[in-house]
């Protein structure tokens, strides 16, 4: 039988399903050291990982090692062209998690706007003495303007929703969509800096690589009205957390919504004091549903790739399919 790990907890019945096939070692405790990580992945033939990096010197320390799963859609962990060289398949999760995800973006950015944690979080210390005309005051949200970074196939859902509010909705995205999905969505392309101008609440949902590192920096926070709002549901490193603690505590914008950070689970601890920021732990694909549908993509991406199941040889996600059938290098 060939032999996987199972990097992360996950749901216990896909452990189950991945048995029928496999000698699983599944670590069902804390995130795996790097050290420990590769020491388990030596004798595998396959991985199943959820956020774990991945690169060349991981792929070199287990001869056997053909794919990799990630139960995530993106996939910065994995040094694709280390996987490439050594004929090594990368696959991920996507379109299971899309309206999920976007249903929380959602979320995120109207909590952003109509500022619900930080006044829940003033209730909760018993500061509530009487209603105020002017007490936490946000940003309309229905009629204003929808800036969107990175139109795939999430940043298309949010679109999708920004219809019934009435917005207008402008994007930005490496390439321009089709005029027909552009259409559909009243979604008008301009350029990131005019995004910045118009938006009146930012979203980011772009992947994260090495060109999108740091999208929003300082200067691009200087081009944001004072009165907008930006969340990013993407990934850490896209927004640099130290120049967006100076712009919410300048007011340079009105408040932002963070899903994702650099460095996370650790954060930048400015964030922690600035009151203009509503901070969720990476959940933004957090429904049962949605887990347990991404959990057994992940699985079946892994089972194909290894050469079993309904799906033999077919791996439904495939990252560099060009590697499918190559020999180990
Ligand atoms: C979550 O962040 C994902 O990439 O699926």
């Amino acid at each position: 039988m060939q032999k996987i790990l199972v990097a992360r907890p996950i749901f216990p019945d896909v452990i189950e399903r991945l048995k029928q096939y496999f000698n699983v070692d599944w670590n069902d405790g804390d995130v795996l050291e790097a050290d420990e990580f590769t020491r388990r992945l030596a004798d595998c033939d396959g991985a199943l990982t959820a956020g774990d990096p991945v690169g060349a010197a991981v792929l070199a320390a287990a001869p056997r090692l053909r794919v990799v799963s990630n139960m995530a859609v993106g996939y910065n962990n994995f040094d694709m062209n280390a996987f490439n060289a050594a004929n090594v398949l990368g696959t991920n999760t996507p379109d299971v998690l899309n309206e999920s995800t976007a249903d929380f973006g959602w979320a995120l950015m109207m909590a952003t706007a109509r500022r619900i944690a930080e006044s829940e979080h003033w209730l909760r210390a018993g500061h509530w003495q009487k209603w105020a005309y002017d007490g936490f005051l946000g940003t309309d949200v229905y009629g204003a303007t929808l800036g969107i970074v990175g139109m795939g196939r999430i940043g298309q859902a949010l679109a999708r929703r920004a219809r019934g509010f009435n917005m207008r909705v402008i994007y930005h995205n490496r390439s321009r969509v089709a005029p027909a999905i552009e259409a559909e969505l009243n979604a008008q392309y301009v350029s990131k800096e005019a995004l910045l101008q118009q938006a009146d609440h930012v979203v980011l949902v772009l992947p994260y690589t090495k060109e999108s590192h740091h999208t929003i920096g300082a200067a691009e926070l200087a081009l944001m009205k004072p009165t907008a709002t930006l969340t990013n549901i993407a990934r850490g490193g896209i927004v640099d957390d130290a120049a967006l603690v100076d712009a919410l505590r300048a007011k340079r914008i009105a408040a932002a919504g963070l899903d994702v950070y650099e460095g996370e689970p650790k954060l930048n601890p400015a964030l922690l004091t600035v009151p203009n920021v509503v901070l969720t732990p990476h959940i933004a694909s957090a429904t049962e549903s949605t887990r347990r549908a991404m959990a057994n993509l992940a699985a079946d991406n892994l089972i194909a790739a290894l050469g079993v199941g309904p799906q033999a040889g077919h791996p439904p996600n495939p990252i560099n399919p060009e590697v499918l059938g190559k020999a180990r290098a």
